[in-house]
C-alpha cells in the first residue's frame, strides 16, 4: 500500500490536489482512499459531492469511508472528525492522568491543566487514519495546514517517549500505588496510554514507512515558498520522504495580468532553486475553482502528466549508523537546515535529541552507540543534501578492552 501525505501552507490547494491525485490513482485501477485530517473539512465539496448529492451533513459526518459516486475506479472519501469524538475517547484517560498527578502531591488544577495535553485531536486524527487504512492499494491524506501537520506527524515518537520514560511501566507506578494509594483505574489509565502510544507509533511506521511520501504544495509567493521551505527540512527531520513540491495556481497566459503573470514567472524559477534536487511540478491558475471529478481529472492530467500519480520516487533513509574504522557516526537528514537552528544532544538515556528551531525529534540511539561517546556534531553538505552527523567514539570504559585494540 502506498500512503501520499499532501501537505502546505492553509488555502494552496492541498485538498483540490490531493482530490485530484485521488481520483487519478483510481482511475489507474488501484483501489484508492482519500482522507482528510484537516478539521475544517472541503474534500467531498472540492469533489462536488456536497452539490450533487444533496446530502451534505450525511457526507460531513460519515465515520466510515463512504465510496465516491462517478469516480473513474474505486475510491473512497473519509473525514475524519475528531473534535465529535475527542470527549468519548479521551476523557478517562485524561481524568486518570490528572489524578496520578494529584495523586503524586501536584495541585489539582496544575494536575489538570497538565493533562490537557495540546495537540489531542491531531493524534485522534492519525489514530483514525490507522483504522481505515486496511485493504487499499493507495491512501491519499489531505493533511491539515504545515504547523498542525508538523505537531502531528511528531506527536507519535513524542508520546512513546512520555509513554517509556515519563511513566516507566510497572516499578515507578507499583511505587507510586504504594506511597499514594493510587486508584487501579490509574494504571488502566496508563495502560491505556501505552497501547495509544504503540498503536501511534504504527501509525508513524505507515506514515514514514518505504512506501510512504510527503507531496508539498504551495503558491508561487515568497513568503509561502518560505515556509514550504522550512516545512520540508522539518519533514526530513522527521523522517519524512518529501518526493516532490507542486507549485499550484501559476498564472500564465493573456487573461492574467502581465505583472502577475511576471511575478509567478520568478516565484517558479525560486522554487525550482529553493527546491533542488526534487522534482518541481506546476499547476495553472484556473479562472474558476476546479471542483467535481472531471475538472480534478484534468488538473490531475496537467500536473502529473502521464505518470503514475502515485510515483514516489525513491525514498531514502533519513537516519541511521555508519562507522569509518574506529569511529561511528549517527547521520540525520535535514535539507536546507541552517547552522545556527540546530541543536544537537545525546541524553543519559541513549537519546539523540535533535533540535531545529522549535521542532524536535528524539531518536533512540542503536545499541551499539550506546557504549560510545559523543565526540562531536556537524552539519555536512552531502549528494543528498545536508545532514547532521553526530560522531562517536567507543567509550573505553564501556568496550570490552579486546575490541579497543
Ligand atoms: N489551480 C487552481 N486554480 C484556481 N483555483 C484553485 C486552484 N487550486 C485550488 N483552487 C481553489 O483555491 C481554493 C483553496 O484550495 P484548497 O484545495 O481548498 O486549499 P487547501 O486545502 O490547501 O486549503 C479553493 O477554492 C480551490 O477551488
Ligand atoms: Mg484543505
Amino acid at each position: 500500500m502506498r500512503v501520499l501525505l499532501v501537505a502546505g501552507k492553509g488555502g494552496v490547494g492541498k485538498t483540490t490536489l490531493a482530490a485530484a491525485t485521488a481520483l487519478a490513482s483510481a482511475r489507474e485501477g488501484h483501489r484508492t482512499l482519500v482522507v482528510s485530517t484537516d478539521p475544517a473539512h472541503s474534500l467531498t465539496d472540492a469533489l462536488g459531492l456536497t452539490g450533487v448529492t444533496g446530502r451534505a451533513g450525511e457526507w460531513r459526518m460519515a465515520a466510515r469511508p463512504m465510496s465516491v459516486p462517478g469516480a473513474p475506479g474505486s475510491l473512497d472519501v473519509l473525514q475524519i472528525d475528531t473534535r465529535a469524538r475527542l470527549d468519548v475517547a479521551w476523557a478517562t484517560i485524561r481524568r486518570s492522568i490528572g489524578g496520578l498527578l494529584a495523586g503524586a502531591g501536584v495541585d489539582p488544577l496544575v494536575a489538570e491543566e497538565v493533562a490537557t495535553v495540546p495537540g489531542v485531536e491531531d493524534v485522534l486524527a492519525l489514530l483514525e487514519v490507522g483504522e481505515h487504512v486496511s485493504g487499499y492499494d493507495a491512501v491519499v491524506i489531505d493533511c491539515a495546514p504545515t504547523a498542525e501537520t508538523l505537531r502531528l506527524l511528531a506527536m507519535p515518537e513524542a508520546l512513546d517517549r512520555l509513554v517509556s520514560r515519563g511513566f516507566p511501566v510497572e516499578g515507578r507506578i507499583a511505587r507510586l500505588v504504594g506511597s499514594f494509594g493510587i486508584a487501579s483505574s490509574t494504571i488502566e489509565a496508563l495502560d491505556a496510554l501505552d497501547t495509544l502510544s504503540r498503536e501511534l507509533m504504527a501509525v508513524r511506521a505507515l506514515v514514514t514507512g518505504p512506501d510512504a511520501a510527503v507531496r508539498l504544495v504551495a503558491t508561487p509567493e515568497r513568503l509561502v515558498l518560505a515556509e514550504t521551505h522550512r516545512a520540508r527540512t522539518t519533514l526530513a527531520m522527521l523522517g519524512h520522504h518529501v518526493e516532490s513540491v507542486v507549485i499550484n495556481r501559476v498564472a500564465v497566459g493573456e487573461d492574467w495580468p502581465a505583472g502577475l503573470v511576471a511575478r509567478h514567472r520568478e516565484g517558479l524559477a525560486s522554487a525550482h532553486e529553493r527546491f533542488a534536487g526534487l522534482p518541481v511540478r506546476f499547476a495553472r491558475y484556473h479562472d474558476h475553482e476546479p471542483v467535481g471529478i472531471e475538472a480534478l481529472l484534468a488538473l490531475a492530467d496537467s500536473v502529473l502528466g502521464d505518470g503514475d500519480p502515485l510515483d514516489l520516487g525513491a525514498p531514502r533513509a533519513s537516519a541511521g549508523v555508519t562507522s569509518d574504522g574506529d569511529q561511528w557516526f549517527f547521520e540525520v537528514c535535514v535539507p536546507g537546515a541552517e547552522l545556527a537552528d540546530l541543536e544537537v544532544a545525546v541524553t543519559a538515556d541513549g537519546d539523540l535529541i535533535v533540535d531545529l528551531g522549535p521542532h524536535r525529534r528524539v531518536i533512540a540511539l542503536p545499541a551499539v552507540l550506546l557504549r560510545c561517546e559523543v565526540a562531536a556534531a556537524t552539519l555536512d553538505v552531502t549528494d543528498s543534501g545536508q545532514v547532521v552527523r553526530v560522531s562517536f567514539e567507543p567509550d573505553s570504559q564501556a568496550w570490552p578492552s579486546g575490541v579497543l585494540t
